[in-house]
């Protein structure tokens, strides 16, 4: 089935709270259960508690995707090659960033599933979240997004192609990558796009 490609505009952009908390009781990703699971067991006990904040995305008033975002540090650990140029400019063992905790579309807007009917979403979200960023980079310190890419679904191709790098030399994410007791790869993204 041809998906039609989502536009900024075409959707709505709430912050989880009580009023509209009603609106995650339909959510559904097979694709990924663990994350649909957080949103309806955990996000909002997680927002109340100040440990993250969660952003639903609206589509015609149907819930289609959400990411929960929460402060981090990006360590400098000595050598990693992809960290390298932050480590020359600051005698720092971290820098500030903005993490991605959890983000996850519904079934019917995943461009990977073949009955979905909608692409986009997901770049959409990330859209979204960069200008938190860029906001909050002229409020406070933040240099970087970090992220735990999930393997199983692919999720670090996905944010290799939106400009995310591995946290890790490429011997490290090699192993992690083949390893069946990892599930995710650590990944971040410059702000600034010097590194890129
Ligand atoms: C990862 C996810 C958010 C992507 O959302 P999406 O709306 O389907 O992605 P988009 O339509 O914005 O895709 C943008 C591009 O990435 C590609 N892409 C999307 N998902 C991909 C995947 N899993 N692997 C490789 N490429 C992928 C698309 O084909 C598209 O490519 P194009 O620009 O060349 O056409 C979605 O698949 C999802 O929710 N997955 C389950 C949860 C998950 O893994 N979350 C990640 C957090 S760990």
């Amino acid at each position: 089935m041809s998906k039609k490609q989502l536009r900024q505009e075409d959707l709505e952009v709430q912050k989880l709270t009580k009023d509209n908390l009603h609106l995650i009781v339909g959510f559904v990703s097979s694709v990924c259960v663990e994350l649909e699971a957080f949103l309806k067991e955990n996000a909002w006990n997680e927002s109340c508690l100040d440990f993250s904040k969660t952003y639903l995305f609206l589509h015609k008033g149907t819930l289609a995707g959400y990411a929960t975002l929460l402060t981090d540090k990006q360590t400098l650990a000595n050598g990693t090659e992809p960290l390298l140029p932050f480590q020359e400019k600051a005698e720092y063992s971290s820098i500030p960033a903005l993490k991605i905790g959890r983000l996850c579309v519904a079934d019917n807007y995943n461009s990977q599933l073949q009955a979905s009917q909608y692409s986009g979403l997901g770049k959409i979200i990330f859209a979204s979240i960069l200008d938190h960023a860029q906001d909050l980079k002229t409020k406070v310190g933040c240099r970087v997004i970090t992220t735990h890419a999930k393997k199983a679904t692919g999720a670090h191709i996905w944010y290799k192609k939106l400009g995310f790098l591995y946290s890790h030399n490429d011997e490290k994410v090699k192993e992690s990558l083949a390893k069946e007791n990892v599930d995710a790869v650590p990944m971040f993204y410059d702000i600034n796009r010097i590194i890129k």
